[in-house]
C-alpha cells in the first residue's frame, strides 16, 4: 500500500497525507476521492495539462513518463523537471512506498 503526502502551492492550504492507498489508480483519482482539488478538463485521457502536478518523491512507484505526457506538460503553467500529469501517474500494482506531490495553485487554472 502507498502513502501520498500532498502539499499545496495555494496559500492557506495545509498538507494532507493519505495512507493505505492500493495500486492501480492514478494520483489524480486518489486526490478526487479525498476531496483534493485538481482539475482534469480532458477526463483523464492525457489530452490536456490541467492535472499538472509536481512529483517530488516516489516516481519509481508510478507509471513512467511518456512522450505524449511530456508534450502536454510543456503546455502546463510553470513546468519543472519533476512535473507530471496526475491522471498519468498510475500507482504500480502490488507495490508500496511513500510519494510526495505538490499541487499547483488551482485558482490560477481554468478548468473543471
Ligand atoms: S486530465 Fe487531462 S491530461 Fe490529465
Amino acid at each position: 500500500m502507498y502513502t501520498i503526502h500532498f502539499k499545496f502551492e495555494q496559500k492557506g492550504l495545509e498538507p494532507v497525507t493519505i495512507d493505505n492507498i492500493a495500486g492501480g489508480q492514478s494520483i489524480l483519482e486518489v486526490a478526487e476521492e479525498n476531496n483534493i482539488e485538481l482539475h482534469h478538463n480532458c477526463g483523464m485521457v492525457c489530452a490536456c495539462s490541467t492535472c499538472h502536478l509536481y512529483l517530488e518523491k516516489g516516481e519509481q512507484h508510478v507509471a513512467e513518463l511518456t512522450d505524449k505526457e511530456e508534450d502536454f506538460i510543456d503546455r502546463a503553467r510553470n513546468p519543472k523537471i519533476e512535473s507530471r500529469l496526475g491522471c498519468q501517474c498510475v500507482l504500480n500494482d502490488g507495490g508500496s512506498g511513500r510519494i510526495e506531490v505538490t499541487i499547483p495553485d488551482q485558482s490560477l487554472i481554468h478548468g473543471e
